[in-house]
């Protein structure tokens, strides 16, 4: 089946609609950041989420936060003492970040930190309940490793573009350093047994692991 876009507006029109603030940041990432297409959008948004009303996390980290738009939408399905952790390395966002999350409400929610995930994750104390990977593809492998230790038993790591295209199983492709990252990663999570995993196959994919 081909993902058109009547079918989006289809589906659009049968969700938790967006909400005005993320439909305004949406239009915001458009004029005025570079690669607008890396923001979640609307559906991939509220499949976040649900999978946060699900796990119920008391504490997410996320890599890679562009202009907030999936930090946002997992923040509010947080309960009340419930906290997102997120960090971007481009610093000229941090005006747009704070400007959405002041307009959610959700400035106790969500703590921003800018610079090298890599540099990072390891200063971040504590534990977390779910960690979204969606930053430099080419680390993905790294941020696995980074991460994995800081995730609770029956944790969950969600990594988003895990199909990167269609490209990861195009054997043409194989010398991309992004596609190669995320070849390692898929590889290195299917024959990891500490935990489970499964592909999400809607838009890019994401790879959604539990930890045992
Ligand atoms: C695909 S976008 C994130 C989209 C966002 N999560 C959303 O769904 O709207 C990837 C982001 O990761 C950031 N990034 C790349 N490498 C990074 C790193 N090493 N540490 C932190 N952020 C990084 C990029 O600057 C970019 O803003």
């Amino acid at each position: 089946m081909e993902f058109t876009h009547e079918l989006e507006q289809y589906i659009n029109g049968h969700i938790l609609p967006e909400e005005n603030f993320l439909n305004e940041l949406e239009r915001e990432t458009n004029l005025t950041c570079v690669h607008p297409r890396m923001l979640s959008g609307h559906i991939q948004g509220k499949i976040l989420y649900m999978l946060c009303k699900m796990i119920r996390p008391k504490r997410v980290l996320e890599l890679g936060t562009y202009t907030g738009y999936s930090a946002i939408s997992m923040a509010m399905a947080l309960d009340r003492d419930a906290t997102l952790h997120t960090i971007e390395i481009f610093d000229e966002l941090d005006g747009i970040i704070h400007k959405y999350i002041g307009k959610a409400g959700l400035q106790d929610k969500i703590h921003c930190y800018f610079g090298d995930a890599m540099e990072l994750v390891p200063g971040i104390d504590g534990q977390f309940d779910l960690v979204f990977i969606d930053a430099d593809k080419r680390k993905y492998p790294d941020y696995y490793e980074l991460v994995f230790d800081k995730v609770n038993p029956g944790g969950y790591i969600i990594a988003d573009n895990i199909l990167w295209d269609g490209k990861v199983a195009d054997e043409n492709e194989k010398n991309d350093p992004q596609t190669n990252g995320i070849i390692t990663f898929n590889q290195m999570v299917q024959v990891d047994p500490r935990v489970e995993n499964v592909i999400f196959p809607f838009r890019d994919g994401m790879m959604i692991v539990r930890k045992k």
